[in-house]
């Protein structure tokens, strides 16, 4: 693991090594001596704050990101009010590229205070030519550029920024690497997030993450089985797998492995206690995924399986590869072979050319599969995939007509989802101090639900029965009982 290697033994002075990761390694340590100057200077050390805007994957990413801050020596705020602030970007819909641009108006705020502040921008949203071209032109106030295929060069790029006062920008089209064994530091102690891929394939029309992650490349399962042992023995009892297609995990590998054996695999690791994973495109979906889930100890009770439309005819636009029957059947499949799983979902409404009886469709769908909860998206255009240049473009008032009507039915199935498990008795891994309710914590079951009980914050990290007493909606109120 990385936390053998000591950045004070590295001869700065030397030129940097060739080789990853020990080059980064090498930037850290000089970025470290640029601390201690900034230190004996100000009498204080920098301030640096990471700001995720996206995804699991990209919350992982940003792990990464404070994990070299940290070792440089930076100390963390959450102020962006900071001598080094990052954002690392999302760019699936449209709205969060706009929150970008305005929250950068804020931070040139700061910069005009504190003139020896670096601005940086990472992640999905800055592998869009487009985007790289107007912070050009428009926002010369920001220091670095990157994106997400050379983030691991993150301590390189810092180092050329702290030595420097020119915009620095480093976009790669794509890679096939994966760099490992470089810091990271966890949000939470006892669960954490382990990439088992990265990239995608399935260019489903109306997504820009293939474009942005680049082609589909597994880690190897002993990198990943390794790296999860090093979790454990760092106080980790949960891992959440990560990938945008987890199905297809293993298929590019030199020695092929399916995802089912991989998580059989990572089962075997004792005192990992839960295994969760994210995302499953239904497509690829096998039926050794649902037998090993079913047999498992720790797989969690919860599987996230994005239906995106309920219609065969937008399915076959979007470039889905599956059908509303074969979605249906699936997920009854599913239910019946692990009756107690919480089935939750993406669903995309106004994807041009959708019509109401499409969108009638998705609801049957809804109905049927019955979701514990679903995410719900109004369709945005990203320039660059084939929906874009789609004809029949759904009115703006019709769509948010139709995600009002599909956001009621969802909510209203959740609810009465959640009911079945009331009274029950369930293992829950306690994860804060309830912000709300003194004297309350806050803990997660294995299916993803949520529920608030009476305890104290020396049970965070701990797995307890809770007994699930009532029934709030999305959450429960429960309290601790024993078996
Ligand atoms: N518009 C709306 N939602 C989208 N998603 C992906 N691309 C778009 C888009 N262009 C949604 C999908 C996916 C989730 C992560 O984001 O539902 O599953
Ligand atoms: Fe986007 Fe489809 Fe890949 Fe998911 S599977 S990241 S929706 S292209």
């Amino acid at each position: 693991m990385y936390n053998e290697i000591d950045l004070d033994k590295i001869d700065v002075n030397a030129g940097p090594p060739t080789e990853e990761p020990d080059r980064q390694y090498y930037f850290m340590a000089k970025c470290r001596e640029w601390v201690r100057t900034f230190e004996r200077k100000n009498k204080r050390l920098p301030k640096s704050c990471v700001v995720n805007m996206g995804c699991q994957m990209n919350a992982r990413d940003s792990e990464k990101l404070r994990g070299v801050l940290r070792e440089i020596g930076y100390e963390e705020t959450e102020s962006e009010d900071a001598d080094f602030v990052i954002y690392n970007t999302c760019t699936v819909r449209e709205n969060a590229n706009l929150k970008v641009y305005g929250r950068l108006g804020v931070l040139h705020g700061y910069k005009k205070k504190n003139p020896n502040m670096k601005i940086a921008l990472c992640g999905c949203m800055m592998q869009e030519p487009s985007v790289v071209e107007k912070l050009q032109k428009s926002y010369r106030f920001v220091d670095l550029i990157f994106g997400t295929h050379n983030i691991y060069k993150f301590a390189e790029l810092l180092w050329t920024v702290l030595s420097s006062d020119r915009m620095t920008i480093d976009i790669w089209n794509d890679t096939d690497r994966i760099v490992e064994e470089l810091p990271i530091e966890r949000k939470y102690p006892f669960k954490s997030g382990v990439n088992i891929m990265f990239g995608c394939n399935n260019f489903c029309s109306y997504c820009i993450v293939p474009y942005v992650r680049g082609r589909e490349r597994s880690r190897e399962a002993k990198d990943i089985i390794k790296e999860i042992k090093g979790l454990v023995k760092d106080g980790v009892s949960e891992i959440m797998l990560l990938g945008q297609n987890v199905n297809s995990y293993g298929k590019n590998l030199q020695e092929p492995m399916t995802f089912a054996r991989l998580l059989q695999e990572v089962e075997k690791i004792e005192g990992l206690e839960r295994i969760r994973f994210m995302t499953s495109h239904p497509k690829d979906l096998s039926e050794e995924l649902i037998q090993v889930m079913a047999e498992s100890k720790k797989i969690c009770r919860h599987l996230h399986l994005p239906l995106q439309s309920g219609s065969s005819k937008v399915l076959n636009v979007m470039n889905r590869k599956y059908t509303k029957e074969q979605y249906v059947e699936l997920a009854e499949k599913i239910r019946k072979a692990i009756p107690d799983i919480a089935l939750t979902t993406d669903i995309i409404v106004g994807f041009p050319g959708e019509t109401e009886e499409d969108f009638q469709e998705t609801l049957d769908v809804v109905r049927r599969v019955r979701y514990d909860s679903a995410f719900t998206f109004i369709y945005s255009k990203r320039t660059g995939t084939p929906a874009a240049s789609m004809k029949d473009q759904v009115p703006e008032d019709v769509v948010k007509d139709r995600f009002d009507r599909l956001l009621k039915e969802v909510q209203d199935i959740s609810k009465e989802m959640a009911e079945r498990f009331t009274g029950t008795k369930q293992l829950v891994l306690v994860e804060e101090l309830n912000r709300q309710m003194k004297g309350y914590m806050t803990g997660r079951l294995g299916n993803n639900h949520i529920v608030h009980f009476p305890g104290d914050a020396s049970m965070i990290g701990q797995i307890l029965l809770v007994r699930l007493d009532e029934c709030r909606g999305f959450y429960y109120m429960g309290s601790l009982t024993e078996i």
